[in-house]
């Protein structure tokens, strides 16, 4: 089984504590932790930028996952990477070139993953898929934390899980919002491996056992995936 990731998302954090926070997501056992860049453009909302990133950076060893919702991922990737992120996703409805903006991320060394929104088909993506690291499928309108898992896009999560192109490029599939263990089992089982959560796991009283419990769904769920789709 490809080991499932669980990346809490830092949106959801208290921010007036905004290191210690990133350390309970380490402590309770995340393994990478989700940061979340918006623009006020691309989306309608203002998150925090390349600095707030750089402080994380410096309060957990969790391998920072930048998401940038942006218009022009390309202007600020430079910054990202300086500010210590360990993989970069932006978004194919953004107005940039995805190719050499993928491109640029993986020869500084980074992953590189490609975000899609909910009613973006997968068309859209398909000719980038050799060069990507990551899908994220948002399971969500970006924008907020706190909305509603969309089901409909699971149909998507599976095509991307059983894309001929994953068998020379095995690129991970992240899913983003709404993800608590329920949702996150679900995920699973139409192959996604790499799981965001933000309300579900920061406003836990018990991120560990939250966490623990959100695994077990996932592995169950991976299990089931593998079983019915791949035969193993
Ligand atoms: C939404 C962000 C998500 C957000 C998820 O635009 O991309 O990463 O943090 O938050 P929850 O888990 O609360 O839906
Ligand atoms: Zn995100």
């Amino acid at each position: 089984m490809t080991p499932p990731l669980l990346a809490p998302s830092i949106l959801a954090a208290d921010y007036s504590r905004f290191g210690e926070e990133a350390l309970r997501a380490e402590r309770a056992g995340g393994d990478w932790l989700h940061v979340d860049i918006m623009d006020g453009h691309f989306v309608p909302n203002i998150s925090f930028g390349p600095e707030v990133t750089a402080a994380l950076k410096r309060s957990t060893r969790l391998p920072l996952d930048v998401h940038l919702m942006i218009v022009r991922p390309d202007l600020y990737l430079d910054r990202f990477i300086k500010a210590g992120a360990s993989r970069i996703s932006v978004h194919v409805e953004a107005s940039h070139e995805v190719a050499a903006t993928l491109r640029r991320i993986r020869e500084a060394g980074l992953g590189a993953g490609l975000a899609l929104n909910p009613k973006t088909p997968m068309e859209k993506v398909e000719p980038f898929l050799a060069q990507a690291d990551l899908v994220l499928c948002m399971t969500v309108e970006p924008g907020f934390g706190g909305q509603a898992f969309l089901h409909e896009v699971l149909d998507k999560v599976r095509a991307f899980a059983l894309h001929p192109t994953r068998r020379n490029n095995p690129y991970r599939i992240e899913v983003d919002g709404g993800i608590d263990a329920a949702t996150a089992g679900q995920s699973a089982e139409a192959g996604a491996d790499t799981f965001v959560a933000g309300t579900s796991l920061f406003a836990s009283h018990d991120m560990t056992r939250d966490l623990a419990a959100m695994r077990r769904c996932v592995e169950e769920g991976l299990r089931r995936f593998e079983k019915t789709e791949i035969g193993v």
